[in-house]
């Protein structure tokens, strides 16, 4: 049986020192994610789209009196693989390594059957949600194999490990990111320091969750800051050793 980490109780100063990169770090999970990881004493390298979100996150952690952050603006559907190549040799040139990394940012593209999924959506979903996600991967390696303890998470979701009608590219999307969570942390399991793991966020109050349930009442769902706990878990020294395991941040 899998253990429950959705209680757990970080110390203090669980993160210092350590450079973590969240993508969709303006809005939603990857912002308390950073704020999160910030209080504990980490460097967060902000990326996301939309600068206005991500400056607001960066002076929130500064009036808390946290790490300075670093902002990467970056647009997953359309970045190229120079400005990957680009974060890497700004994270190399600026800390030296990369001790974590959440692959948080996604989109939901449409609710609807896959016979009536336009093609043009399906191919956004997947580059934003698979592509943009291995790229990130790819380029932030040799940072990674520079900590002494590198955690990668990646973020998938139930409609990710059990098909379910109508959930098209983004329940396929998640597939993949499992299967490239797997592979991923077998092969780097004898050769590196570095967990790789997936986390399950559940029902949680942001604008995804809006979009998917308009008629739901946001104040009956899950904030993303009650989350956490699981990913300051993963993220941290006591997770040595969790490695290839997709998890969940709810209790069902
Ligand atoms: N909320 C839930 O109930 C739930 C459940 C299961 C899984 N998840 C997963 O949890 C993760 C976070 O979801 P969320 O609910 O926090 O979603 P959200 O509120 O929609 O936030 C998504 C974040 O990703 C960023 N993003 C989207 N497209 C991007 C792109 N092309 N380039 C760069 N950044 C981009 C967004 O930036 P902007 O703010 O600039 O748009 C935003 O910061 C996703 O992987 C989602 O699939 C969520």
């Amino acid at each position: 049986m899998t253990q429950d980490y959705t209680q757990y109780q970080a110390p203090d100063n669980l993160l210092q020192d350590k450079v973590i990169l969240v993508t969709g770090a303006g809005d939603g999970i990857g912002k308390a994610a950073a704020l999160s990881f910030a209080r504990l004493g980490a460097t967060v390298v902000l990326l996301g789209r939309t600068v206005e979100k991500l400056e607001q996150v960066y002076d929130q952690i500064e009036a808390e009196g946290g790490p300075q952050p670093a902002i990467v603006p970056l647009n997953l559907e359309a970045a190229s693989h120079v400005e990957y190549k680009q974060i890497a040799e700004t994270i190399e040139q600026e800390f030296g390594r990369l001790d974590g990394l959440l692959l948080n940012a996604a989109i939901l593209g449409d609710i609807r059957p896959l016979e009536f999924y336009p093609m043009e959506l399906f191919e956004k979903v997947m580059q934003t949600n698979v592509n943009a996600q291995f790229m990130l991967v790819r380029s932030l390696l040799p940072q990674l194999r520079q900590s002494d303890q590198g955690s990668i998470i990646f973020t998938t979701s139930s409609v990710g490990r059990v098909g379910r009608a109508n959930w098209g590219a983004y329940a396929i999307s998640k597939f993949a990111i499992e299967g490239m969570m797997q592979t991923l942390a077998d092969e780097l399991k004898d050769t590196s320091n570095i967990k790789v793991n997936c986390i399950n966020p559940g029902a949680t109050r942001t604008q995804m969750r809006a979009s998917a349930y308009p008629a739901e009442e946001p104040a009956s769902v899950c904030p993303p800051e009650a989350i956490m706990p699981l990913y300051n878990f993963l993220m941290g020294a006591d997770s040595a050793g969790v490695t290839g395991q997709s998890l969940d941040a709810q209790k069902k």
